[in-house]
């Protein structure tokens, strides 16, 4: 069944308590959490996404996904364990071989964390095929990372369903998220693409109700 991670990049500001309660109520399954350090990604929101998190902690049960849009991996791993997260997804081009990869999974899981990694749109999915068995999703990002707000990239479309195909083919029992521009009509293209977990930043936040946009894109 599919699940909504609500990111909460583009919330207004002074609205951020308004808005966590809200989503708290409406029942978003995830918070999603955009950690990005100014480097990996142009934006730096790595203070307020650490503030933010430990203010939802304080006021949400319901678990954190942390999307690490970063260089540096352990050190964002060591800054936001403290959050207890539910999930850590790093991504596959911040790590420069298949060492560093499995030194993460490893890192993240000896956090007692899940861990998830995540992939550019330009990046080939055959690339990740080999950390699966290891790992609890992969996050394939449906924009270029870096901000909210952006266009569906239609093209990733076809590069879930090829990830769905080979993780059934090769029995890996493994979430598949996607990030970015997700809404209502392309929500309906990517879940039948085989994506369970969706992420939606600005389809939620700007609509009147969250409850029931979050129904929507699940049902
Ligand atoms: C982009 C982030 C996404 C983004 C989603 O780098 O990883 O999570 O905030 O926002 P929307 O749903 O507005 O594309
Ligand atoms: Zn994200």
């Amino acid at each position: 069944m599919v699940e909504v991670s609500t990111s909460i990049l583009s919330v207004k500001k002074g609205e951020e308590s308004k808005t966590f309660f809200a989503l708290e109520k409406a029942k978003t399954d995830y918070f999603h959490i955009d950690v990005m350090d100014g480097n990996f990604v142009e934006k730096d929101t790595y203070q307020k996404m650490l503030e933010y998190s430990s203010y939802i902690k304080r006021i949400s049960n319901l678990p954190l996904d942390v999307h690490l849009m970063v260089n540096d991996i352990k050190k964002a791993v060591d800054d936001f364990i403290a959050v207890d997260p539910n999930i850590i997804t790093f991504h596959l081009e911040a790590c420069k071989n298949e060492e560093e990869v499995f030194e993460n999974i490893k890192y993240i899981k000896e956090n007692n964390c899940k861990v998830g990694i995540s992939v550019k749109p330009n990046t080939n999915i055959e690339e990740v095929y080999k950390y699966l068995p290891y790992i609890h999703m992969c996050l394939v990002m449906t924009v270029e990372p870096g901000k909210g707000g952006q266009n569906y990239l239609s093209e990733m479309t076809e590069k879930v369903s090829r990830l769905k195909k080979y993780i059934d083919e090769n029995n890996i029992e493994i979430d598949i998220e996607v990030d970015g521009g997700i809404n209502l009509r392309t929500a309906e293209e990517v879940k039948k693409a085989g994506a369970n977990i969706l992420v939606a930043g600005t389809a939620i936040l700007n609509a009147v109700d969250y409850k029931v946009i979050i129904d929507e894109l699940k049902s």
